[in-house]
């Protein structure tokens, strides 16, 4: 599909003339002759603009004005270009900060034209994959996404819930290592009063410590050896949005205090630079070693725990939520399905018992990559236990080698399933009676034994379910 290029010019001639230039290179063109056409094409129903080609006097007004309206409103975001006889130096000022991407005087040599409209375009597609992915993230990162109904689980979610509809400034979110702690961020940020703006997560454990001042807070050129050009640094790219700190007592104390005196003065230098940068954003911070002993071991300034640690929320390790598992896994059964083709719906009681006796020192995390390695590997529709690789640590319920020999290890004649409404009896009915055939290798007789009822009723309702197909008799 081509973009979309709207030409706003009342001369005929010229507009005739560029509007050619512009389809034979591939653009579809829409036409205007004045503002109320232009408005109209915008309102429209057919496809947006890329890219707004507009002469700034028309007969019916200033294109300015038009802009001005458009960039009020929501709605997709078009590159304008300002095209002009007579403008005046106010007017180029009053379009750069209606946010035009250029203000051209006429005549403009039509390569000058081209290389402005294609550096417009890119710039409008960046901007398209910027909102489709932060509504991409609205999507995947709302309050559903934060999986479980334990009590404490619960709480979590009613947390994020209430802070999600309050300007709140800083959170502190401690939690252990692969408990949530980034999930709860993002859901923060994106159900949050922040949400269209921009989410930057930065690990403080993965920066280097010499570029760790000016990767946060940017840098001139020339600031130091190998800072050629100026540097725009995390803080300031989420101005309008969240920066997001994990590992924060990784952070070394000078630049602590930094950052604390920008979060206070909501303005901070880049190195290297004179001028004051100003940002409004909002702080997460993230550690997964228990807050407050990072504080009295020094690790983190007392000062900027207090600035962040306005609001704090916890999110409490897996062994403390197992009645959390049950929806977990089914979950990520749910999501390694879809991405890897599989048709994983039954998880036998056994691998239930090994899932519940263990302790998930790498709490979520290792849940999700146990599940996904167990669908990856199974073939058909039962989860299969030989490859949970997950040792019985106590915690749960009596060691492995204590319990009475399972005879559902590795699954099979195991069917389990939820009673809270997601399947209908009907449904049970049917895949009771697939896997009974399906351990019976489609031999009703055998099935119907299995099942404890008799061969007429199981042909009842093998016919029933439209499960004829592949079934046979015993001889
Ligand atoms: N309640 C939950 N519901 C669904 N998925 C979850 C839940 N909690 C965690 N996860 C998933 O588990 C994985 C680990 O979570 P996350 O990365 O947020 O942990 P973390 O606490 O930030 O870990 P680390 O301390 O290592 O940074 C992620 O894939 C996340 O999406
Ligand atoms: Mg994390």
């Amino acid at each position: 599909m081509s973009d979309t290029l709207l030409l706003v010019e009342d001369e005929a001639v010229l507009r005739g003339e560029m509007g050619r230039h512009f389809t034979r290179q591939g653009w579809d063109l829409l036409q205007a002759a004045t503002l109320a056409e232009a408005r109209r094409v915008l309102a429209g129903e057919g496809p947006a603009p890329l890219v707004v080609l507009c002469d700034m006097t028309l007969p019916d007004g200033n294109a300015l004005d038009l802009l001005e309206e458009v960039r009020a409103g929501a709605g997709t975001r078009a590159e304008w270009i300002i095209l002009t006889g007579y403008g005046t130096v106010a007017d180029s000022v009053r379009a750069l900060k209606l946010g035009a991407f250029e203000f051209l005087e006429k005549p403009c040599p039509m390569e000058r034209l081209d290389l402005v409209v294609s550096g417009a375009a890119r710039s409008a597609r960046a901007q398209r994959r910027v909102a489709e992915s932060a509504a991409r993230n609205h999507e995947r990162f709302g309050l559903d996404a934060w999986v479980g109904d334990s009590p404490a689980t619960v709480r979590v979610r009613e947390e994020v819930k209430r802070l999600a509809t309050v300007p709140i400034g800083t959170v502190v979110i401690g939690g252990e290592t692969g408990a949530g702690k980034g999930l709860v961020a993002r859901i923060l940020h994106y159900t949050g009063v922040r949400g269209d703006g921009p989410l930057v997560e930065v690990n403080c454990a993965a920066l280097p410590k010499e570029l760790m001042e000016s990767e946060l807070f940017g840098h001139e050129a020339g600031a130091f050896t190998g800072a050629r050009g100026r540097h725009r640094g995390y803080l300031e790219q989420a101005h309008g949005g969240t920066l997001f700190l994990d590992e924060i007592g990784e952070l070394e104390s000078p630049l602590q205090a930094k950052l604390l005196k920008a979060l206070e003065d909501h303005r901070f230098r880049r190195v290297g630079g004179e001028k004051e940068v100003v940002v409004d954003v909002q702080v997460f911070a993230a550690s997964n070693s228990d807050v407050d002993s990072l504080v009295s071991e020094g690790r983190l300034r007392e000062d900027l725990f207090h600035r962040l640690s306005l609001f704090r929320l916890e999110v409490p390790p897996l062994r403390e939520r197992l009645e959390d598992l049950e929806p977990l896994v089914y979950r990520f059964i749910a999501d390694s399905n879809a991405r890897s083709g599989k048709d994983v719906r039954v998880v036998p009681g056994s691998v239930w018992r090994r899932l519940q006796g263990y302790a998930w020192p790498g709490n979520v995390r290792e849940l999700r990559n146990v599940i996904e390695r167990s669908v990856l590997l199974s073939d058909g529709p039962v989860l299969p236990g030989r490859w949970l690789q997950v040792p019985q640590d106590g915690g749960g319920p009596a060691p492995a080698e204590h319990r009475p020999a399972d005879p559902s290890e590795e699954d099979d004649t195991v069917v389990s399933f939820h009673l809270d409404g997601r399947e209908t009896l009907d449904q049970l009915e049917e895949r009771i009676l697939r896997r009974a055939l399906e351990l019976s290798r489609g031999n009703v007789s055998a099935a119907a034994r299995r099942l404890g009822v008799s061969r007429q009723t199981l042909r009842y309702r093998i016919e029933k379910h439209g499960l004829a197909e592949g079934t046979e008799e015993e001889e």
